[in-house]
């Protein structure tokens, strides 16, 4: 379908009737949209053929690159040959059942001792975290545990904006608007040894202390009210922040020893992100259950996943006849359109051996990153795994200083690099500018982008020298 509209009928149009996410209104009517016409590979033009180079991948999702012919022609397939059918009382397709086996194979042939069983779709990664979290609940109802529902939520986690997503996330700018219900929450530090460490506290020791606020916050609240503990293998949103070494496997044993599951959210890190398959297996996670979204279907169409291992399926399978039906599902969910798109998603994937290319290309530009920011006087880290790194900017490198709160030159540096044609991104906890390319990022690409990102930061310093005086 082509469009004849003018710029200007679309800017009106936008502005007039469009209500945005994550979108200040009065900021919008002033400036108006970003009309993206038309993208190819990692390279997304707009409407006035101005051409930017995409180092986030859209919102981490699109991870195939853009303008993949061969997704088109499956999703032309599955609409003109079926179109849609639900998953209500046993429904279901070809497209979707077989998409469910091949989940649960790839996570249990690429993640060492996970014992996944089943999957249920929705269509975004908020409402699978949702699913996830109903599922615990009745999965501790069927077994007596009444009270066992509480969810230990780490701060800087993002996990979405349904209500009970934007519970679980633990960023205050998310919640005191929309009345989070966060008293179902439990939250604990997120682990981030620079930017959190305290003076002269060593990575070994720093976990230490990570760890036994676990254990003191679970023996607070006391164990048979805590149902689960919601984490992502690495950071994104929070800051990009990669655990320190040993975390997760010390998490693991805490919470078996307290019969508390483990969420895993992988929305983000799932489908090659941090260099493997799915985060779990680069941090030697074996989780309860997990939510996929975003690469799912490389942000083709929407869909999302909730992974349910054997031993909370066993329990719901068990109780069935006593219990009836599941009243939980969506009208869209497993729609066959999009489960067909994630199959040839996921075959794309491994065929194009991308999996590896992130860990490669994506080292390599975490590398070039780091020199390039070495002498920077306001980078402070840069840190990442994978194809997805951070650059935390600080207003005194010797002793880690960070900015005031709300002085922003993650913001301002961001904003620069638009003007330099690189799409990157503030993150909204702590001063970092992020970098998530899509998976097919080759070198040329990556010196592209810090070539970019140096310019940036260049033309961006007399800003970050005035936020530093009006600072300090
Ligand atoms: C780790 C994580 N979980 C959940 C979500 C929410 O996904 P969605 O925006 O599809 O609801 C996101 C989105 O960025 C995410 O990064």
């Amino acid at each position: 379908m082509t469009f004849s509209k003018t710029a200007d009928a679309i800017k009106r149009a936008d502005i007039n009737y469009h209500m945005h996410g994550n979108t200040s209104i009065a900021n919008h009517s002033l400036s108006g949209p970003n009309i993206i016409k038309s993208a190819s590979g990692m390279r997304i033009k707009d409407i006035y053929g101005n051409e930017y180079l995409d180092s986030i991948a859209g919102l981490w999702c699109m991870t195939l690159g853009y303008g993949r012919e061969e997704i088109g022609e499956v999703a032309k397939e599955s609409i003109s040959s079926l179109g849609y059918t639900h998953t209500f009382a046993g429904n279901t397709c070809e497209s979707t059942a077989l998409l469910a086996e091949e989940l649960v194979n790839l996570f249990n042939s690429n993640v060492d001792n996970s014992h996944i069983s089943k999957v249920f779709f929705g269509h975004s990664g908020s409402d699978a975290n949702d699913t996830n979290i109903k599922l615990m609940k009745l999965y501790n109802n069927l077994r007596g545990k009444f009270s066992k529902k509480k969810i230990i939520a780490r701060e800087g986690g993002y996990h979405g904006v349904t209500t009970m997503a934007t519970a679980l996330t633990g960023i205050p700018a998310y919640h005191s608007a929309f009345d989070a219900p966060i008293d179902e929450i439990v939250r604990i530090s997120a682990p981030s040894y620079y930017r959190f460490h305290k003076e002269g506290e060593t990575e070994v020791e720093y976990t230490d202390r990570l760890i036994n606020e676990l254990e003191d916050v679970i023996e607070r609240e006391g164990a048979d009210n805590i149902g689960a503990f919601i984490a992502e293998p690495v950071m994104g949103t929070g800051g990009m922040f990669v655990p320190p070494k040993g975390y997760f496997g010390r998490v693991q044993e805490v919470l078996k020893e307290n019969d508390i599951i483990l969420i895993v959210d992988e929305v983000v890190t799932g489908f090659g992100r941090t260099g493997e398959m799915f985060g779990s297996k680069t941090f030697g996670i074996a989780p309860d259950m997990v939510t996929l979204a975003k690469g799912l279907t490389s942000a083709y169409a929407p869909l999302s996943a909730s992974l349910v291992s054997k031993k909370i399926w066993s329990v719901l399978e068990s109780s069935s006849d006593r219990y009836g039906p599941i009243m939980h599902g969506f009208t869209y969910g497993g729609h066959p359109v999009s489960t067909a798109i994630a199959s040839k998603a996921i075959e794309i994937l491994k065929r194009e051996d991308l999996v590896n290319n992130a860990k490669t290309v994506g080292n390599y530009l975490l590398e070039r990153v780091k020199e390039a920011t070495y002498e920077y006087p306001y980078v402070g880290e840069v840190r990442g795994i994978g194809a997805m790194l951070g650059v935390e900017y600080v207003a005194r490198k010797a002793n880690r200083t960070f900015f005031k709160k709300g002085v922003g030159p993650h913001k301002a540096v961001a904003d620069e690099c638009l003007k330099h044609g690189l799409i990157s991104r503030a993150l909204p906890f702590v001063d970092v500018t992020n970098m998530a390319p899509p998976l097919i990022i080759n070198k040329e690409d990556a010196d592209e982008c810090v070539m970019r990102f140096s310019k940036a930061l260049e033309s961006v310093k007399p800003t970050l020298d005035e936020m530093y005086r009006k600072s300090y």
